[in-house]
């Protein structure tokens, strides 16, 4: 993606699949190496779910693994303290926070026009299907057009 796209492609992650198998500090050196502009890392693992509290100590790791990308902690920011907490405890570069606390500020993102939705849509990355030209888009991209 990285080599089709002309815009900055950044991921995602959780810290790994359990406690015992911590792989997100080797997956940020691998995005890195593919060309990644940042990664956003959800200190939790995928046993654990949204259940529990985040891994401060595990998204450090993941600060620290990062040779030149910013790294972006995410969970459990609730308030503008939590927000601070996750910086001074993990050195990340900044932090992201789920949809509901903004919603809960009273003040709802602002919602897109229909240039920008068309803008970003059009951007959104073909479908592999789409790409061999075999697949009409609106059937691999029918839920992601609804959302748009
Ligand atoms: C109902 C629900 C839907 C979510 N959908 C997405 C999503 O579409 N994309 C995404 O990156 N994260 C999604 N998340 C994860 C949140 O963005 C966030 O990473 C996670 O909830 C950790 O933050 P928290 O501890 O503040 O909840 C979702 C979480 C929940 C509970």
């Amino acid at each position: 993606m990285v080599d089709v796209l002309r815009i900055p492609v950044t991921a995602k992650m959780r810290l790994g699949w359990d406690d015992d198998n911590l792989t997100a500090p080797d997956l940020v050196r691998a995005l890195e190496d593919a060309g990644i502009a940042g990664v956003f890392i959800h200190g939790r693992t995928r046993e654990q779910g949204f259940s529990g509290s985040v891994n401060l100590a595990g998204i450090r790791k993941v600060v620290e693994a990062a040779r030149t990308i910013p790294v972006i902690g995410n969970g459990d920011v609730t308030t503008p303290e939590a927000a601070v907490h996750m910086r001074s405890e993990t050195g990340c570069a900044g932090v992201s926070v789920r949809t509901q606390v903004l919603m809960q500020t009273g003040v709802p993102p602002p919602e897109p026009g229909i240039e920008d939705r068309v803008r970003v849509m059009s951007r959104h990355p073909v479908p592999l299907p789409l790409a061999a030209g075999s697949v009409p888009p609106i059937y691999t991209k029918g839920g992601t057009l609804a959302y748009f």
